[in-house]
């Protein structure tokens, strides 16, 4: 039941991916400065390597990832048993995950440019896995100072344009990414937060690079929430380094790494059920599930509002459209529509939002 809701919802923003998001769907987006990890945490939550790296601003477009959990799969079939699927390329299925990444480079810069402009029409990319929890997340450009290279110079006012306007939306969860190594104090993440969302509701923080930090020091006060008041709490989590990363460890021993680091470490032991990748996966599965039922009864409001408006639509073209493009286009639009909305009240009364 669970499960099912998520991927209604999904269904819903692949449909509506072409109207600029007018239904406003719950969603996770990853926010912070450039290098503070985010690409990282991503991978680390799906668990296979795929994003584009490199120095620079390497996401330029947003990356709306919808994580779906698949059961295992017999063993005495051949059936692939993890695969991503693009929403621009329908019909191919990718198994080769560097092909994944291949692709979101070229994507990147079909419609980004090649002279490290950015760009706020999506990328929709699903993975389905047995690996995965369900979940939606958004990849967002990191957030700049300093323009480099033949960046435009407005770069930095591009990309808070761009990431403000993802966070505004009131069903956006803000994961606000910030590097343990660095003062909290200047985390960008965390500044932006407290703009769009300064009681700190729907803003959750992850602590990266607690490894990296100077010997003596901790994050505990910040970890237990005594230095940075959020609802949702902070997550501290230790990806791979530069290092681990050229000497191609696998995501695999990266994550039993960081269990064994938080279990073994005299600040953070007693906290270790709390922290790391995999708590992290688990709580924002539950927190999207939990702000999906909040936000049911609004949803279908405004899905109602939507098709009333896309009958009137079609009502105004009147006879002579019949046979016509945009007509046909129309009736498409509001047959899929009457189905997903029939599908979604039904879910609802399902779940007794
Ligand atoms: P993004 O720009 O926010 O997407 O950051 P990336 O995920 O690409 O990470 C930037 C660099 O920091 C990479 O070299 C990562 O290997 C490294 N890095 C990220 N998280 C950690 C961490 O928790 N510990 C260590 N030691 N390095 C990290
Ligand atoms: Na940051
Ligand atoms: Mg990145």
């Amino acid at each position: 039941m669970d499960a099912d809701l998520i991927k209604l919802v999904n269904k819903l923003q692949d449909t509506f991916a072409d109207l600029g998001g007018e239904l406003d769907m719950p969603q996770i987006a990853v926010v912070g400065s450039q290098s503070a990890g985010k690409s990282s945490v991503l991978e680390t939550i799906v668990g296979r390597d795929f994003l584009p790296r490199g120095s620079g601003i390497v996401t330029r477009r947003p990356l709306v990832l919808q994580l779906i959990h698949t059961p295992q799969p017999n063993p005495s079939t051949s059936a692939p048993v993890e695969w991503g699927q693009f929403l621009h390329l329908e019909n191919q299925r990718f198994t080769d995950f560097a092909e994944i990444r291949a692709e979101i480079e070229r994507e990147t810069f079909r419609v980004a440019g090649q002279n490290r402009g950015v760009s706020k029409q999506p990328i929709n990319l699903k993975i389905y896995s047995p690996n995965v929890l369900d979940l939606t997340l958004v990849d967002l450009p990191g957030l700049t100072k300093i323009p480099v290279g033949d960046q435009p110079s407005d770069i930095e006012q591009q990309i808070r344009k761009l990431v403000t306007e993802y966070v505004s939306k009131p069903n956006c969860i803000i994961l606000a990414v910030s590097p343990a190594n660095v003062d909290l104090a200047n985390s960008e993440s965390l500044q932006l937060a407290r703009e769009i969302d300064p009681n700190g509701r729907r803003t959750i923080g992850v602590l990266t690079k607690l490894d990296l930090m100077d010997a003596g020091t901790n994050a505990l006060d910040v970890l237990t929430g005594r230095v940075y008041p959020l609802k949702l709490g902070f997550i501290g989590v230790v990806n791979r380094s530069q290092q681990d990363i050229n000497t191609e460890k696998s995501l695999t021993a990266a994550l039993d790494s960081e269990t064994e680091f938080f279990k073994s470490h005299a600040a953070y032991r007693h906290i270790a059920h709390k922290n790391g990748t995999k708590h992290l996966a688990r709580t924002l599965n539950q927190v999207l599930l939990n702000h999906i039922r909040e936000k049911l009864p609004d949803m279908k409001a405004r899905l109602n509002t939507l098709m009333g408006q896309t009958q009137q639509e079609l009502n105004s073209y009147g006879d002579d459209a019949i046979g016509g493009d945009a007509n046909q286009q129309g009736a498409l639009i509001l047959r899929l529509m009457t189905q997903f909305a029939r599908d979604f009240i039904s879910s609802i009364e399902g779940t007794n939002a």
